[in-house]
């Protein structure tokens, strides 16, 4: 079994959200998205994986390199103009060989991880296995009908959709699927459709396994997807994964799981509610309020600032009296306040804005 990791935008339709760096490596919890996906191929048992870089793959390979902290072989698919998730697959079909594989998007986030697709596959040898799971705008995905446990259609972002039922993003396919994708003619979008791909195999006699996930699934397409996935990973860290490595004042209050990275400084007068984490060499100064739910980069300086719900990148550098919430704060942001705000404020900023209140 290999593993297929889409990193980079594959389609047509590449998401804006590009003004923080890569959205693949945008930190979720502190650690970039992709690298979720890495760990859950590992955990399934997967030990070679590919990654296919479409044209928004700044960072990937410095970040992941051969894989080997993941305890993974990685080798890096370039694939060239973005036509679309099954033409990702074509672009990887020499490293895939003969081996099934599982498929997953990497700007998805999935609570459970991978194994039980892998453990479906294991146990009723299937040509394919697709997870699905309920959602509130069927438009914006492919939707799966199901009759009973038997597929009746498969649609990409139906118009009218027959069922709320949608791929998640994450497939394990066999080589049936080969000729298939290349029988394939692009999509209204342009795109060669994975979904169309799954539909044309379940037509054709081969036996395709929905498998309703378990727990959260995500696609952090926007913003606000971003910082529910960021509240959603905090609040199922375990707890071994608080550990404060660097120097809190007697004078700080901290409540719940917090994380506090190596070299970081934490003032008397800090109140901090977990779960929260706070990456190496930060600085939080007196009257600052952190959490929960917030994650706090590298070498970020707090000074003044409550802050909650939110995301903020290594370097930034806030200083108010500033309240802040459900906001996305991109790396060496600096923002000064010189007068209370009567109201929180919920910021989007990308890498490097200033801004002086
Ligand atoms: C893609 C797939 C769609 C799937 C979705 C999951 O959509 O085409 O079938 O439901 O990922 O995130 P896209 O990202 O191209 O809009």
């Amino acid at each position: 079994m290999k593993g297929l990791l889409l990193a980079g935008g594959h389609g047509t339709r590449l998401r804006p959200l590009t003004f923080t760096g890569n959205k693949h490596m945008i930190p979720i919890a502190n650690q970039p998205i992709l690298f979720y996906g890495l760990k859950h191929l590992a955990q399934a048992g997967i030990q070679e994986v590919g990654i296919v870089l479409g044209p928004l793959h700044e960072g990937i390979r410095e970040a992941i390199g051969t894989g080997l902290a993941f305890g993974l072989r990685v080798t890096y698919i370039h694939q060239g103009d973005p036509k679309g998730l099954a033409h990702a697959v074509l672009c990887a079909r020499e490293f895939l060989g003969n081996d099934p594989f599982v498929m997953y998007l990497g700007d998805n986030l999935l609570q459970e991880g991978v194994t039980e697709f892998v453990r479906i596959f294991e146990r009723e040898s299937p040509d394919a296995v697709v997870g699905v799971t309920p959602v509130e705008v069927p438009q914006q995905y492919g939707i799966v009908e199901l009759d009973g446990d038997k597929i009746r259609s498969i649609e990409e972002k139906p118009a009218k959709p027959r069922s709320n039922l949608a791929l998640i993003g994450v497939y394990l396919f066999t080589p049936a699927i080969y000729p298939i994708i290349s029988a394939l003619t692009p999509s209204g979008r342009g795109e060669l459709e994975i979904t169309e791909a799954i539909w044309r195999l379940h037509q054709a006699g081969g036996r395709i396994v929905p498998y309703a996930v378990r727990g959260w699934w995500k696609d952090t397409g926007r913003p606000e997807d971003l910082l529910h996935a960021n509240t959603l990973v905090l609040r199922s860290l375990p707890p071994a994964s608080f550990d404060q490595l660097g120097e809190v004042s007697a004078g700080a209050k901290l409540r719940g799981g917090v994380r506090i990275g190596a070299g970081t400084v934490v003032d008397d007068g800090v109140e901090i509610e977990g779960p929260v984490v706070i990456g190496s060499g930060a600085r939080l100064r007196a009257g600052t309020r952190v959490g929960p739910e917030t994650s706090v980069g590298d070498g970020v300086v707090l000074d003044s600032v409550s802050v909650r719900r939110s995301i903020i990148l290594e370097g930034a550098r806030i200083e108010g009296p500033l309240r802040v919430v459900d906001s996305l704060i991109g790396r060496n942001v600096a923002i000064t306040s010189r007068t209370p705000l009567a109201s929180e404020l919920t910021l989007i900023l990308g890498d490097a804005a200033q801004i002086r209140l």
